[in-house]
């Protein structure tokens, strides 16, 4: 495999849905807004609230860009290549402007999410187009900060205010109920304390914060009545969460979990990004107790070298983890595994980078993902002596990647014949296909009725492709095993 998709900006999602919240009679007005996302999935969590935000102003998503009067581009900054890559985006869309202007048009240009936080007014500066920045924690004050702009003054935003945020998410408890998509996002916790010396997100998204339980807990009902089926929570550091629950009490991410899975409706939970130090005893055991929380885990480890761990500031040994994950897989034995790797960190050395390669052939994931170190300013690995050489970067990724492939490739073999739930999720490229989702996050094809989109339905695993998997719709007459996932069958 190549690298992790949701964060690299070459996969940017341009479609974002026009808004849940909002009564159809709201929407037709005719100014259009476009929505390009780049990085992790708290950036689409947020683009989608973004257009939420705007549709009362009588904005409606579109998905070309040409049609917009107004072009959001929401950034990540995590690797050089992802932030560049706005800097030429806001290239092209200086021509679409350009062209929109000689026939009359407006077309204002905004920058959010976590190259405006880095960059601030640097960004208008760079791409004199670019009329509004916004951070990742002011967007909800948008339509003030566009009718700022329309006067004529370039508009920066980038305080950290995350309650107000986390506020304004909450306001649309009283807005009437649409419908969903059967699978979305949730965010729980935004920021990060830990300040690994190669990591941007501490800077770009501040402090660690997490949102009440009573907040995620009436978003994720209204979630269910608007059709959604799987939510997976979400956070820079998710399982760091620690909301504050009605009684006073701080709840963690199992004690969550345990919560949400007593809502009707919502089949299966799944939750993102975690880091080692927190995976708790409770959350394991939710893992073992809870037959709506998926047997999947994307604990990222980044190197198997104690030395680098060290210098990475992950405060965590390789043995450290490998006791970990014996602990998971003793709640869980059929959980699939996926991660974080970098190589090329500075210092890091052949027997650093084998220590990796060996922590990845004993630890065997499903899936993982892979980096190139990429220095990034304001950081300390970005001073650090010892830089790796790019080739040498590139020959180490090339390696892992292999490795990685094989597992991955090993782990998709090991499900055929199985059957398994999937969660059916949107129709497929064929006539008469729909793809869903197995349990371990891996999409799978089957022919099925359109009707059925939005059920979890079992599903027998006949073939597997090289990044999806076959089904056919089982009759349902086979034996679950605990956690009503699977069941192997010979052949
Ligand atoms: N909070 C999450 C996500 C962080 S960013 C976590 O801790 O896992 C996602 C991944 O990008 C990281 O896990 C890391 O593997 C990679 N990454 C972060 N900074 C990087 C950098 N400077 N160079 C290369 N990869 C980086
Ligand atoms: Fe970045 Fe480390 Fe925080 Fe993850 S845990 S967001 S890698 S600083
Ligand atoms: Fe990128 Fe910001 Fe997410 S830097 S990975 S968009 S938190």
């Amino acid at each position: 495999m190549t690298s992790r998709p949701d964060l690299e900006a070459e996969t940017t999602t341009s479609a974002v849905p026009a808004s849940e919240n909002v009564a159809p009679e709201e929407l037709t007005n005719t100014r259009k807004v476009f929505v390009r996302t780049y990085g992790c999935q708290m950036n689409v969590y947020d683009s989608e609230r973004m257009t939420d935000v705007l549709a009362p102003e009588g904005f409606q998503a579109t998905d070309d860009m040409e049609d917009a009067d107004l072009v959001i581009l929401n950034t990540c900054h995590i690797r050089e290549k992802a932030a560049e890559k706005v800097y030429s985006e806001l290239g092209r869309i200086r021509k679409v402007k350009e062209a929109r202007s000689k026939s009359g048009k407006e077309m204002m240009v905004g920058v959010a999410g976590c190259v405006a936080q880095a960059e601030g007014e640097e960004i208008s500066r760079r791409a004199p187009i670019v009329d509004l920045v916004v951070g990742p924690q002011s967007y909800h004050q948008l339509p003030e900060l566009l009718s700022k702009a329309r006067q004529g003054s370039k508009v920066v935003e980038t305080e950290f205010d995350i309650d107000a945020k986390f506020n304004h998410l909450s306001a649309n408890a009283e807005k009437p109920v649409l419908k969903r998509p059967p699978s979305a996002f949730l965010t729980v916790q935004e920021g990060c304390d830990k300040f690994c010396t190669f990591c941007v997100v501490p800077y770009t998204r501040g402090a660690e914060v997490s949102r009440s339980v009573a907040q995620i807990v009436t978003e994720a009902e209204r979630m269910a009545s608007a059709g959604v089926r799987e939510v997976t929570l979400l956070g820079q550091n998710v399982n760091a969460f620690h909301g504050e629950a009605q009684d006073g009490t701080t709840w963690g991410l199992g004690k969550l979990l345990r919560r949400l899975s007593e809502i009707d409706g919502l089949d299966r939970l799944r939750y993102t990004t975690s880091h080692p130090r927190d995976m708790d005893d409770d959350l394991i055991d939710a893992h073992r107790d809870l037959k709506t929380l998926m047997p999947y885990l994307h604990l990222p480890v980044q190197s198997g070298s104690d030395k680098i761990l060290k210098s990475m500031n992950r405060r965590h040994t390789r043995d450290d983890y490998f006791r970990l994950i014996d602990r998971i897989r003793e709640a869980t034995p059929d959980i699939a595994l996926s991660g974080d790797f970098i190589v090329g960190f500075p210092g890091e050395t052949d027997q650093d980078f084998e220590d990796t390669m060996d922590l990845i052939r004993r630890v065997e994931y499903g899936s993982a993902f892979s980096f190139k170190y990429s220095q990034r300013p304001g950081t300390p690995g970005a001073t650090m002596d010892e830089q790796v050489p790019e080739d040498l970067k590139s020959e180490r990724l090339a390696q892992l990647q292999a490795l990685v492939s094989e597992q991955q490739k090993a782990f998709n073999a090991s499900r055929l014949g199985m059957t398994c739930d999937v969660l059916l999720e949107k129709k497929g490229r064929n006539p008469g296909q729909l793809v869903g989702k197995s349990p371990w996050l891996q999409p799978v094809q089957l022919d099925a009725p359109e009707s059925l989109i939005g059920s979890v339905q079992a599903v027998e695993i006949v073939e597997i492709g090289s990044n999806s998997l076959f089904g056919r719709l089982n009759a349902g007459q086979d034996e679950r095993d605990d956690a009503g996932a699977i069941q192997a069958k010979a052949g």
